[in-house]
């Protein structure tokens, strides 16, 4: 979705917000611009539609010095990509410009009135209404930019990260954020403010947050203020960032994903640190221990999360009932949200979110917490707003993901909900001290047996070629595997445009095989469990219509391999732990294809990496 990124201080702003942009694309966009404040005081903007390679071309030759500025990444809402609609949108006066991440729902009735008022509007986006709010606020008012910014902002229903600028004050970047997250960096003398706190890592580790509803100045006189709408100054929280440059590079990938799908056994390893001890197996997860009570007297557990967040919350399903005897619930953040559903009070709702900015999931935990329900958030990115939204939780900590399609953050996910359904388990008192002590035995061997799993795969480059050009595919799986069938399936239409679906291998009989032909490729996963049988009767039928069966199973598999067509190999684990495995092949799989098919693998056609709009 859209990312920005703001820059003032004593160096030119230019080249620090096509860095900060580059920094973004990750999130998906569509066209991008930029504005700066000269030495003159003279505004100037560029845009351009598509890459952000594009803007560098548009505004090569022209004048891009300045000591302030601001820059875009627009993904499409209101509006097709276009240059006049990328941002920064300039006010009627030429004074102002704007850039903005959300939607403003109340544009419509908003633009009608400036329009009485003689106002003239050159995009079709719902930003521009702002940006002449402003101008109009600040005219009519006579006052300076912050407070004309938090007196539009009180007439704007929807969600918005912002960044102003004005001419008639070069010293001064207004910033404000709803629902849309803002990140403010604090240098000697500079600030810098971005979307999520990749484009600033590189100039300081001093970092706020801003929180909803909260505007802040960023004023080379007068430092950073932070005032919320009703004009009241809050101190600004000053957070250390814990980010690196290497983790935002690509360190000799052809592509981000590529190395996120290689680093699973290092991100894996991360991620259980501290929680599962070396020796010993005591599993310990502080948001479990800091909150016994509300999970003790908790008679259900909701998980609402989307798309790849969503397929690990279905495994997070079988591991607490199967483990703690917990009824379970999971649903897409989406439809929760709008479906007046029963919440109690003494539920407890997982939100299960890799950016934690999904507007959706995001707006499921502010239900839930009306409802009086405890919340509590499994994440990646630190500081995002589910976890500052929710009651307590568990960081994912697998480093930055930023190819769009989520690999390693799945994982991590997994391995977040296995810890967190054995803690309750043993707080329950649902399990045997031997069956305990084996699942967290082979927790602790996931990521070595990761790194097997990744040297299985090496005949996979090969194997894609054979179905870079299949038109569909079938993911089958039973049980802990079938929604790592569904993953699977999401993975390759994502990034290789490839209609894919993954459905539980028993289902087939009820419809689907009606697909089955030569041309219809079925990646079949199963692992030695316990209905390992009935899924390899589910493949025959398959195989008996001509399908073409590429097995995913573990080392030493006969049965199955036996009869497929292709076969790739994970080594052994317990059957819980199995889509730990299966993911790895899937993902190379996926990548792969979309590679022969020169796709844009970490930036597909149409997808964003943060969804901050419903
Ligand atoms: C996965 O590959 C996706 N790109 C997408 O489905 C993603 O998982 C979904 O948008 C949820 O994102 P979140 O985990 O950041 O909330």
């Amino acid at each position: 979705m859209c990312g920005i990124v703001g820059y003032i201080g004593s160096r030119e702003a230019y080249p620090i917000l096509i860095k900060g942009l580059k920094r973004l694309e990750y999130r998906g966009y569509d066209s991008a611009g930029v504005a700066l404040i000269n030495g003159q005081g003279k505004l100037n903007v560029y845009k351009a539609k598509g890459k952000v390679s594009n803007l560098e071309s548009t505004a090569e030759g022209c004048d891009t010095t300045g000591y302030i500025g601001i820059a875009h990444t627009r993904w499409a809402t209101h509006g097709v990509p276009s240059q006049t609609n990328a941002h920064p949108h300039v006010s009627a006066s030429g004074q102002i410009a704007l850039i903005h991440n959300g939607i403003i729902e109340n544009y419509a009735t908003l633009k009608e009135k400036l329009i009485k008022l003689g106002y003239k509007f050159n995009s079709e986006t719902d930003t521009e209404v702002l940006v002449q709010l402003i101008d109009y606020i600040q005219r009519r008012d006579s006052l300076d930019l912050a407070h004309a910014v938090r007196i539009a902002l009180t007439h704007i229903e929807g969600a918005y990260a912002i960044a102003v600028v004005d001419t008639k004050h070069p010293e001064t970047l207004i910033v404000a954020r709803k629902s849309s997250p803002l990140v403010i960096g604090i240098g000697e003398g500079e600030f810098f403010i971005a979307s999520d706190a990749s484009p600033i890592a590189e100039y300081t580790d001093k970092v706020v947050y801003l929180s909803d509803n909260e505007t802040a100045s960023l004023d080379l006189r007068h430092g950073l203020t932070i005032t919320n709408l009703d004009d009241v100054e809050h101190t600004p929280e000053i957070q250390t960032l814990k980010l690196s440059l290497s983790q935002l590079e690509k360190g000799g990938y052809p592509h981000f994903m590529l190395k996120e799908i290689y680093e699973q056994p290092k991100t894996i390893r991360d991620c259980m640190r501290g929680r599962v001890p070396e020796s010993g197996t005591y599993i310990k997860l502080s948001g479990v221990e800091d909150n016994k009570e509300r999970f003790l007297q908790a008679k259900r557990i909701i998980i609402v999360a989307c798309g790849t967040s969503w397929h690990a919350a279905l495994i997070g399903e079988h591991l607490i009932e199967d483990l703690c005897r917990i009824p379970v619930e999971v649903e897409y953040a989406s439809e929760f949200r709008y479906r007046n559903p029963v919440i109690n009070a003494d539920d407890v709702v997982i939100a299960i979110s890799q950016s934690g900015e999904t507007a959706d999931t995001l707006a499921a935990v502010e239900l839930a917490h009306k409802s009086g329900a405890f919340v509590y958030g499994i994440c990646n990115a630190v500081g995002s707003s589910i976890p500052r939204a929710t009651d307590s939780g568990s960081y994912i900590h697998v480093g930055p993901e930023i190819g769009v399609a989520s690999t390693k953050a799945f994982t991590g996910q997994v391995t977040v909900l296995t810890m967190l359904a054995l803690a309750l388990a043993k707080l329950h008192q649902t399990i045997s001290d031997e069956k305990y002590d084996t699942i967290v035995n082979e927790l602790r061997e996931v990521p070595s047996k990761m790194e097997n799993a990744i040297k299985l795969c090496t005949g996979m480059e090969n194997m894609a070629k054979v179905f870079t050009y299949a038109r569909n595919f079938i993911y089958l799986g039973r049980g802990y595997n079938y929604p790592a069938a569904m993953e699977g399936a999401l993975k390759l239409k994502e990034i290789s445009y490839i209609h894919a679906e993954g459905y539980p291998a028993a289902e087939m009989k009820h419809g689907p095989i009606a697909l089955i032909d030569t041309e219809m490729p079925v990646v079949a996963i199963a692992n030695s469990d316990s209905i390992y049988d009935k899924t390899v009767s589910n493949v025959q039928e398959v195989k008996a219509r001509g399908g073409k069966v590429i097995a995913v199973v573990e080392d030493g598999d006969t049965k199955l391999s036996g009869m497929a067509d292709y076969v790739i190999r994970t080594p052994r684990t317990l059957e819980m732990l199995s889509p730990l495995m299966s993911a790895i092949p899937l993902q190379l799989l996926a990548y792969y294809i979309a590679v022969n098919k020169g796709r844009d693998v970490d930036q597909p056609r149409n997808l964003a990496k943060s969804v901050t709009v419903e």
